[in-house]
């Protein structure tokens, strides 16, 4: 019998164009996580990703392209903010929210007046969006609401059952070497407002644009940012020190419950890139409790500390909610 996801996976381009032309769904690796993507400009596709995923209609996607000179119809205007960012931090871990233009559907950005537009590093991404011309709409390809993919075998692993093979395909181009979502920054209001932490820190976009940053993200503002994300099927209990990560260790085992610490505050980088990886592991594993040290709330800790903190909502709001609460 073949196994579920048989014939999906491939690292042929041409392979990956195709789907993407005859209107298919594929999973693209980007430095970030891996996105599952559609041609931007055909709706029936766009839509077929919100089914995949089990998202909301409402929630907007993100647009990507080669760079700035391919935004032309997706955006209403590149504004000279939008310029300077794309020409430093293109291709990158950075998605821009503009006004949208023409080109830009209903069913991309749940009828908003913004799209979130993003150039992705990866080189495998890079050359099948130079090759292929237009937009991919994409989310990252996880079950929504669930841990977001950094390999293939990720993506392959969540989504097997909802691809068809023949039709779809998933990209395999390695680990992502950032490993959590990009900063998200909209240059549609004054000043410019960062709404998901990233790579990329406030601090960086503020300097290259030599602007104050607003700071929305955290309890967010921005639609589908909710409080609870990137949740696996283990407790995640952030901690502030090692210190109380050892007793909460040691508090869950006196209980009766499998815990486990994490601790890569001694590279943030790793810390990152390995985040999704170490969540999904822990379910793997049949963990009831990842304890887990938060990095400090500079640079890349803020985006580490941000999905640490919302990976851990779902699990405590799932506790309470099995005690009656
Ligand atoms: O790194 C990334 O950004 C990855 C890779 C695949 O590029 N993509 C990604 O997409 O994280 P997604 O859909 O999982 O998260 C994008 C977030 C969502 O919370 C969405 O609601 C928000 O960006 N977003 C997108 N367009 C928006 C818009 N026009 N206005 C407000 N929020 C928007
Ligand atoms: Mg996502």
């Amino acid at each position: 019998m073949p196994s579920p996801g048989e014939g999906l996976l491939t690292t042929d381009l041409d392979v990956a164009l195709d789907r993407l032309r005859a209107g298919g769904l594929v999973a693209i690796p980007t430095e970030t996580v891996y996105g599952l993507a559609a041609d931007a400009d055909q709706p029936a596709a766009v839509a077929r990703i919100f089914e995949v995923k089990g998202r909301p209609r409402d929630h907007p996607l993100i647009v990507h392209v080669a760079g700035l000179d391919a935004l032309d119809g997706w955006v209403d205007e590149v504004s000279e903010p939008a310029r300077t960012l794309g020409s430093t931090c293109w291709p990158g871990p950075l998605t821009m929210l503009l006004r949208r233009g023409p080109r830009t559907h209903d069913g991309v950005t749940g009828g908003r007046p913004t799209v979130g537009v993003r150039a992705p590093g990866h080189p495998l991404a890079h050359d099948l969006l130079v090759r292929f011309g237009g937009g991919l709409a994409a989310p990252s390809a996880n079950r929504f609401g669930k841990v977001s993919p950094t390999t293939a075998e990720h993506v392959l692993h969540d989504l097997a059952h909802h691809l068809e093979p023949g039709r779809d395909a998933i990209l395999d181009g390695g680990a992502s070497s950032v490993g959590v979502e990009s900063t998200i920054v909209d240059l549609t209001v004054t000043p410019p407002e960062v709404l998901r932490a990233g790579a990329i820190d406030a601090s960086e976009i503020g300097r290259l644009l030599a602007s104050s940053i607003g700071d929305a993200s955290g309890p967010s503002r921005a639609s589908g940012m909710l409080e609870a994300h990137y949740e696996p099927e283990c407790l995640v209990v952030p901690s502030e020190t090692i210190d109380e990560a050892r007793r909460r260790v040691a508090d869950a085992a006196a209980a009766g419950r499998r815990a486990e610490l994490l601790d890569r505050t001694d590279d943030l980088v790793v810390a990152a890139r390995s985040l999704y990886a170490d969540l999904r592991d822990a379910d793997a594993r049949g963990l009831d409790e990842l304890v887990v040290v938060l990095p400090p709330a500079t640079g890349i800790g803020l985006a580490i500390r941000d999905r640490i903190t919302k990976a851990a909502a779902g699990g405590a709001r799932r506790r309470d909610s099995s005690r009656g609460g």
